[in-house]
């Protein structure tokens, strides 16, 4: 019996293999790459409160920190009927919400279309025409006929954007591997509308929202401990609310310095500067292959568009280069491909519950007909092991930084995205990682909560953006219209 390092997988007691010395050397080395200790988590979270901070200064830094004009939280009573685009990085989605006069409670139904890869790389008037067209479907296939010009859309736009106002938002750069021309630096609200009137399909849009602000709207709706919203899914961020008096950047707005405001944070571009992440090799091959180098640092260590990636470029170095040669004369043309595994194969290879990896020995072959050894399968469960819970860790900082910054010692975190949902032991990771970060006393039975928990979200895309409409109706009525650029828009 050889070990191979700490772990606690929840249904192998270990491996029994005797795993050659040269493969427990090359795991000893990966673990030291992908390994993020107390000390670092400690390290990265001061570092980046700073930087949560500068992003809201005049002069600004790499975290964008956005003011996103979403300005209260919901409280459990807004009603009305509202529509929901949601182009998030894998999927489309059209949604119709109806906030019910029961508190809290909502009614949804939606469509969803998945977003064509081409489309992703294409250019600006394939993607809105893709848009309008679902958008137009919907409205067809559910309100045959129907006039809908009083019907309010939230259009959730799931990308960094300067919002001056909250039915405008200028792309600052596509993320998630998109790389659409004639987008970036533009209001995208009117070629959108641009779009759908071309289609003669007469819906207003009230309020474009991140994915992160409808996460923390949409779960406030229901639980008032919620005060952070997380995505970590193809990509990873975090919206939360400041007052206007700690945002330097919208002092001209003279806005009453107790104002509430929801910020965008944009995180995944934390530590663009490479100052304190802890970046490997196969890191930095990853950001000079994709379509924005030296962008999304912290993204780029976490997203599940990134972590399969992380894994292939280090099978194939251990192929490859390292003296081991894992899969020995087998054809690895397959493995090649760059970005053929998705998070969800790691996935896959962490659920596998039996001792000899059967399971894992069959995804190999079957995606990518290599036959590893037994050895060779330890290193690969380890592996996946490692991204995924460096993973978990680093999101951990994020999550701690906001938490410090506004002095939140107890309080629910919403998150929502694939690998959150779906990656095994994400969550507890990240649990963990906010302990030891937070210095909390170990708990004394498991039931006990933890006083930072990060919890399923309700639909951000769909519900939240319908609330964060409502909102901005309702502050309408009220006369409060900082941050709206077409009033006729919200009658
Ligand atoms: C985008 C964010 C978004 C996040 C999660 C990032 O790539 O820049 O706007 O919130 O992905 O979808």
């Amino acid at each position: 019996m050889v070990g191979l390092g700490p772990r606690k997988p929840p249904s192998r007691k270990g491996s029994m293999v005797d795993v050659p010395k040269d493969l427990i050397d090359e795991i000893k080395k990966l673990e030291e790459h992908f390994t993020v200790d107390t000390a670092k988590l400690k390290e990265i979270t001061e570092h980046f409160i700073n930087e949560l901070t500068k992003g809201l200064s005049v002069e600004g830094g790499s975290i964008p920190m956005n003011p996103t004009w979403c300005m209260a939280m919901p409280t459990g009573e807004e009603q009305g009927t509202f529509l929901a685009l949601d182009m998030g990085g894998t999927n489309l989605r059209v949604c119709e919400i109806i906030l019910t006069d029961q508190k809290s409670e909502f009614d949804i139904i939606q469509s969803k279309y998945r977003m064509p890869e081409e489309l992703k790389t294409g250019d600006a008037d394939e993607l809105w025409e893709y848009v309008a067209d679902c958008l137009q479907q919907f409205v067809e296939a559910h309100h045959p006929g129907e006039n809908l010009d009083k019907m309010h859309l939230g259009f959730t736009f799931s990308y960094p954007a300067t919002q001056d106002y909250i039915d405008h938002g200028v792309l600052q750069r596509w993320t998630k591997g998109f790389d659409i021309s004639g987008v970036e630096g533009e209001n995208v609200v009117p070629m959108f509308e641009a779009a759908i009137a071309r289609r003669g399909v007469p819906i207003k849009l009230t309020a474009l929202i991140n994915d992160t602000t409808g996460t923390l709207i949409a779960s406030a709706y229901t639980d008032t401990k919620m005060k952070i919203g997380c995505i970590f899914g193809t990509g990873c961020n975090a919206a939360y609310f400041e007052n206007t008096g700690s945002i330097p950047k919208l002092a001209h707005m003279k806005l009453p310095p107790d104002t509430p405001m929801a910020i965008n944070c944009e995180w995944g571009a934390f530590d663009n500067e490479h100052k304190v992440l802890p970046r490997t090799p196969y890191d930095i091959i990853i950001d000079k292959d994709s379509p924005r180098p030296g962008q999304q640092a912290f993204e780029k260590m976490i997203a599940g568009l990134y972590l399969g990636e992380l894994f292939r470029l280090v099978l194939v170095n251990l192929h490859d280069n390292e003296g081991v040669h894992i899969f020995e004369g087998q054809n690895i043309d397959k493995l090649r491909k760059a970005y053929t595994l998705d998070s969800s194969f790691l996935s896959l290879v962490e659920e596998d519950p039996f001792e000899n990896l059967s399971e894992t020995a069959d995804l190999f072959q079957n995606k990518l007909s290599i036959s590893p050894n037994r050895s060779e399968l330890e290193l690969i469960r380890r592996l996946a092991e490692l991204i995924g819970t460096r993973a978990a860790r680093l999101s951990a900082c994020g999550v701690a930084a906001i938490a410090k910054k506004k002095g939140y010692e107890s309080c629910h975190v919403g998150a929502d995205g694939s690998v959150f949902n779906k990656y095994p032991h994400f969550k507890q990771r990240g649990a963990q990682a906010l302990r030891e970060i937070l210095d909390w006393p170990e708990k004394k039975n498991q039931k006990e909560e933890d006083p930072i928990e990060i919890l399923a979200a309700e639909d951000g895309s769909g519900v939240g953006a319908a609330l964060i409409a409502a909102l901005t109706l309702q502050r309408v009525k009220d006369g409060n219209m900082a941050g709206i650029l077409h009033p006729e828009n919200f009658k």
